[in-house]
């Protein structure tokens, strides 16, 4: 992974991707991406009974980039998608509705209808949903698509608040623990035949494996009850959500599928035994260590004997980063004007700040590095998930342009594809209202 990456940041700078009118990109590589497809695909076909079938959707929230969606259906995975603009970004990716789930906890009626017209299945939030669920479904003995219920088995939350889904009052899903909710569920897939899922994503980042599988045993266990409330394999799949959370500190892939699969197993046997479709809905962990931002040093300054290297990623792209600096730490490589690393013995510890006009635009602090100088770079790694696709506008900075990288060939050779061209300021102009200039000043 560190060589891919080395070869790439060299590449980068001499291919021309990155320079002084294109200061900050984001590159993904293909490779890494393509292995961690395969991990995850291992990891369950090694717990499941064969011939299960096993829907993997990638999140799509982590990376909504329609290369991104097309390559890895290329690796066998579907998408989950939360909005009617990422369900547009699969079928734009060429992923069939039967490969795609919608979860979301604001969905409209036309976004409900829509998703039933195109066959594609989706989990509901609250019983009011459930309720206009019904109304689109009708008397119909089969819906156009398998049908879910979201439950929050409220195990508790993990170490990041905003990351966490199952405490006790989390916004999404059933809270399947307060009072009258589990007598609720088990009567509503008793009165609705073409119920036929249930759906529990206990959290992301931040979340032990424990907690996921407590709740994930506690998803299967309130299918296992409502099947035999009403005498037959009702229920007949479990989406399990995603979650696995991610190393920031180091290179190594840890926690891993496998871990997380063979958890699962020893937790929730009942879970493979074969019963059950499994969907999984994994983002960050597929995307993340593919993914790095690489960004020019404009200036090297100091202030009050702190050296600070003003560069152009900051909270544009590093949005979590900079305002939760505390719960999404990263990792920061120092490079020279031609991608090389800059590894001099004495690390002064130094500011990165990015462009923003804030003062807390700053995507680490105080952190031991080579010294960096004007023209040089700083890799900000395990960027590839949520990080290309969670731009914030603030001073109308662009969005980045992003490159997919293959940096495996014997030779050394790095190619690139373009994964997205970078914003232009034309664009920035065109969606900040330019077509009604006038439309104010003509009011009173
Ligand atoms: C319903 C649902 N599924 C899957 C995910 C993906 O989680 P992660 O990227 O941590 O795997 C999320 C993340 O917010 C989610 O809300």
């Amino acid at each position: 992974m560190a060589t891919r990456r080395e070869r790439a940041v060299r590449a980068a700078v001499e291919q021309g991707l990155l320079g002084p009118d294109q200061p900050v990109v984001g590159l993904l590589d293909v490779a890494g991406i393509r292995a961690a497809a395969a991990e995850l695909r291992a990891a369950f076909e090694e717990v499941v009974t064969p011939g299960t079938p096993v829907l993997h959707a990638f999140a799509v929230k982590a990376a909504a980039l329609v290369p991104v969606l097309r390559l890895l259906a290329d690796e066998g995975l579907g998408c989950e998608v939360a909005s009617p603009g990422e369900l547009a970004l699969a079928r734009a990716a060429g992923v069939t509705p039967d490969r795609i789930v919608l979860d979301s906890p604001a969905k409209t009626p036309a976004e409900l209808r829509e998703a039933l017209d195109l066959g594609i299945a989706l989990n509901a939030d609250n019983p009011q949903e459930l309720d206009r669920l019904g109304e689109l479904v009708g008397d119909r003995a089969d819906p156009p698509a398998p049908l879910g219920l979201r439950i929050n088995p409220q195990v508790g939350g993990g170490s990041i608040d905003a990351m966490s889904t199952a405490t006790a009052t989390s916004k999404f899903g059933v809270a399947l623990q307060d009072p009258g909710a589990r007598e609720w569920v088990v009567r509503a897939f008793a009165e609705r035949p073409w119920l036929t899922r249930l759906h529990a994503h206990v959290g992301s980042q931040g979340c032990p494996l424990e907690l996921m599988t407590a709740g994930i045993r506690a998803a299967y266990e309130l299918a296992e009850e409502i099947n035999g409330a009403v005498g037959r394999q009702q229920i007949d799949a479990l989406d399990i959500g995603g979650g696995l959370p991610v190393n920031f500190a180091s290179d190594e892939i840890t926690p891993t599928y496998r871990e997380y699969a063979q958890l699962l197993r020893s937790t929730v046997p009942g879970l493979f035994d074969g019963r059950y479709k499994l969907v999984t809905e994994f983002g960050r962990s597929l995307l993340a260590k593919s993914g790095l931002v690489l960004a020019r040093v404009e200036y090297a300054k100091s202030a009050g004997g702190r050296p600070i290297a003003v560069t152009h990623a900051g909270a544009q792209l590093a949005t979590r980063t900079v305002f939760a600096p505390e719960a999404w730490p990263l990792r920061v490589l120092a490079y020279d004007a031609e991608g090389r690393p800059k590894t001099a013995d004495g690390q002064v510890p130094q500011d990165i700040a990015g462009p923003c006009c804030f003062a807390g635009d700053l995507v680490a602090r105080d952190r031991p590095l080579s010294e960096l100088a004007a023209g040089d770079l700083v890799g900000l790694l395990d960027t590839g998930a949520y990080y290309f696709s969670n731009h914030f506008a603030y001073n109308s900075l662009p969005r980045p342009g992003i490159h997919g990288f293959d940096a495996t060939a014997a030779d050394g050779e790095v190619r690139f594809a373009t994964v997205r061209e970078p914003q232009t300021v034309d664009e920035i102009v065109a969606e900040s209202g330019a077509a009604h200039a006038l439309g104010l000043s003509r009011l009173r």
